[in-house]
């Protein structure tokens, strides 16, 4: 319940405050205090979101996703409706000047004109950048190709603080040794989620990144693994994912790769299922949408909190578009 993640946190909310009308474009953006000031506020919101009906009240989002999404889209439009505020939203690129070869920066200086917030998914990583350039109101990156996805990240954070607490406390002594099933360096879920790890070291025992043996590339995107290792985190790769199970506090299972306009899926030798040898304390968590690689018959047992990461995505999204859009104090002030 995310009222125990209420009590590990310190009311203060002069990081929330620099979050307005910034763009959010990557998960290294945060440092620790934004990170414990939003989740408290997202566990706030989750506790009683009706007390935050209004903060968006006349103000309008241009979701625009040009690539297929279930969670992310849905649930940034359900936090920007329980905030009170209106939509405007692209689901194909072919219904817009983009197909008459209109080109991004006119695009972006139409979406200054017609709403107060983008959030964009794109196959191209670099449509965000060039959004960005001729944009003046804040643009959220909601996954761009192979590069990042920062706001599941913090989704996938708040689900493990959720579960756990005393990890985000700032005497914390408590460490979880966390398993990717996955190849950080072509999932875009994933690469955020190590930056928001890199950001919490002192939580973290052990990180594995189980892959299957096809794997040839360089598992890490550029910088990645150095970034961890300079934060003190110790890394391993397994490729047996069995053999590593039993150990693990968190597992983070993902399979699908954007690339180009469509997207390969990795490891389809692993399968979770309820008959995995997991720690009976274990999570699993999963950004979804799931293939073979995480049996149904996980989902009534205590190892599912991908439901409940994608659940926290909405509070925790209504968290961040509050604090961008709207000044942070005014919502503090209803707390
Ligand atoms: N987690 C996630 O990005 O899901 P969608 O592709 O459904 O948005």
């Amino acid at each position: 319940h995310p009222k125990a993640l209420l009590r590990t946190i310190e009311e203060d909310g002069d990081f929330l405050l620099k979050l307005a009308d910034q763009h959010i474009v990557s998960a290294d953006q945060f440092n620790v205090e934004t990170m414990r000031q939003l989740f408290r506020l997202a566990a706030k919101i989750e506790s009683n979101p009706k007390r935050f009906s209004t903060p968006l009240k006349g103000k309008i989002l241009i979701s625009a996703f040009y690539e297929p999404s279930t969670r992310t889209r849905l649930s940034f439009e359900s936090a920007w409706h329980r905030l009170g505020g209106d939509i405007m939203s692209i689901t194909d690129r072919s219904t817009t000047g983009i197909a008459k070869g209109e080109c991004l920066a006119d695009v972006a200086e139409m979406f200054n004109n017609y709403g107060d917030c983008v959030v964009l998914r794109d196959t191209n990583a670099g449509s965000l950048f060039e959004m960005m350039d001729a944009l003046r109101i804040p643009i959220i990156n909601a996954g761009n190709g192979i590069d990042e996805h920062p706001t599941q990240a913090l989704a996938d954070m708040y689900a493990i603080f959720k579960w756990k607490p005393e990890l985000l406390a700032e005497d914390n002594d408590v460490k979880v040794k966390i398993g990717i099933v996955g190849v950080p360096g072509k999932m875009r879920t994933v690469r955020s989620f190590l930056k928001c790890l890199a950001i919490f070291p002192q939580a973290v025992e052990e990180l594995v990144i189980i892959h299957d043996e096809t794997v040839t590339d360089e598992l890490f995107a550029d910088g990645q693994r150095e970034e961890l290792e300079a934060v003190g985190i110790k890394l391993s790769t397994e490729t047996v994912m069995d053999d590593v199970l039993p150990s693990l506090d968190v597992v983070y299972i993902n399979a699908i790769s954007w690339e180009g306009d469509s997207f390969n899926t990795y490891g389809k030798e692993f399968h979770l299922t309820a008959k995995s040898p997991l720690k009976e304390s274990a999570i699993i968590l999963h950004p979804l949408a799931r293939g073979e690689e995480l049996s149904v018959d996980l989902d009534p047992t205590s190892h599912n909190w991908y439901f409940s990461q994608a659940r926290g995505a909405v509070f925790l999204r209504m968290a961040l578009l509050t604090c961008m859009v709207e000044r942070a104090e005014r919502v503090i002030d209803v707390v």
